[in-house]
């Protein structure tokens, strides 16, 4: 068995090395994204496992179709960049990661929060000027604050434990049920619901497609005076410009972004030298009341090990016997 894996960063990789001796493998790794022209380089091999933010081109999967290559495992979970319709018409399966390490999203959900409720990105930038004084940067505790959980898939349930450690009344809302929250009595009727009565709402949901958002000028009007946004999980999920301005008019207290629905090309990058031409970003960066990170609640060892390791048994598995845990209903 032959295996190459694309789009490979410098951490990653003494994973994938160790994977690959410790199961006597050939793992080709490959720093560049997965693209038609870079596709070419899988000739021969038997499977191909991806990590990238950027769309995957249509015409990469009619090449792996051409090479008889038929499975394509991806180090991430978000398959939102990926062309189904291109995976079904050339008989591709298609397998994620989908729990690399739910603790690492959820941790920094409330990390940022955290940050965000002690104005620590305000103090530490006066504290950096000398300046050392307390006010205006009062605080507020997570403890008399309602936190509502949006998705109560894997992330969401970790996330809900770590805020009821905090004791933070916890409410949450998913279309699908788990048995342990209901069980708590955690579940609201409506998303509209969970938006209106939480001071904290963290989203632990899917991309639900471009233009459909969940937190917009219409759905802040409804929440309450002073709440706060967290998204640790698409940017597409909110309308950031409605939420910077909701911030700035004093309806809203503020949010964490962990991502940004412009951020493919500039997230992970080093833009330091360059002219930069996102004037909402910068306003948010520039803002106190933003906590902005690179999509960076996802990066720690445990779980980029797991993306790695993960994405290659699934492979093996995929091509030992025609299918494994991990693989995905392209149906669906
Ligand atoms: C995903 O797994 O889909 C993520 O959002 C994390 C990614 C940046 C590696």
């Amino acid at each position: 068995m032959k295996l190459i894996d694309y789009g490979v960063r410098e951490d990653e990789k003494k994973y994938i090395q160790e994977w690959s001796q410790a199961n006597d493998i050939e793992v080709t790794i490959v720093s560049d994204l997965l693209t038609p022209e870079t596709v070419q380089l899988a000739k021969g091999y038997d499977g191909i496992i991806a990590y990238q933010q950027l769309p995957y081109d249509e015409k990469v999967f009619d090449v792996m179709n051409e090479f008889g290559i038929h499975v394509i495992s991806l180090r991430n979970v978000g398959v939102d960049n990926v062309p189904i319709a291109a995976l079904k018409k050339n008989g591709i399966r298609l397998t994620n990661v989908p729990s690399y390490s739910p603790e690492a999203i959820a941790e920094y959900s409330v990390t940022g929060l955290m940050a965000l409720l002690r104005n620590l990105k305000h103090m530490i930038r006066k504290v950096d000027k000398h300046d050392f004084q307390w006010a205006p940067d009062i605080g507020r505790e997570l403890n008399e604050l309602t936190v509502g959980v949006a998705g109560t898939g894997r992330i969401g349930r970790a996330a809900i434990k770590i805020y009821q450690g905090f004791g933070a009344k916890v409410i949450a809302f998913d279309k699908f049920h788990n048995p342990d929250i209901e069980k708590q009595g955690l579940y609201v009727d409506s998303l509209d619901t969970l938006l209106k009565e939480s001071d904290v709402v963290t989203l632990h949901i899917p991309s639900l497609g471009k233009g459909h958002t969940v937190i917009n000028s219409k759905t802040i009007a409804e929440m309450k005076d002073d709440a706060i946004v967290v998204n640790t999980a698409r940017g597409d999920l909110i309308n950031t410009q409605d939420l910077y301005e909701a911030v700035a008019d004093g309806k809203l207290y503020g949010a964490v972004l962990d991502v940004y629905e412009n951020e493919v090309g500039i997230f992970n990058s080093d833009l330091s030298d360059q002219e930069f031409s996102d004037r909402l970003l910068e306003n948010v960066i520039k803002s106190p009341r933003f906590i902005l990170t690179p999509h960076i609640a996802f990066y720690t060892t445990k779980a980029v090990k797991n993306m790695a390791t993960i994405s290659l048994d699934s492979m093996v598995s995929e091509l030992n016997n025609g299918t494994s845990e991990n693989e995905i209903n392209l149906d669906k």
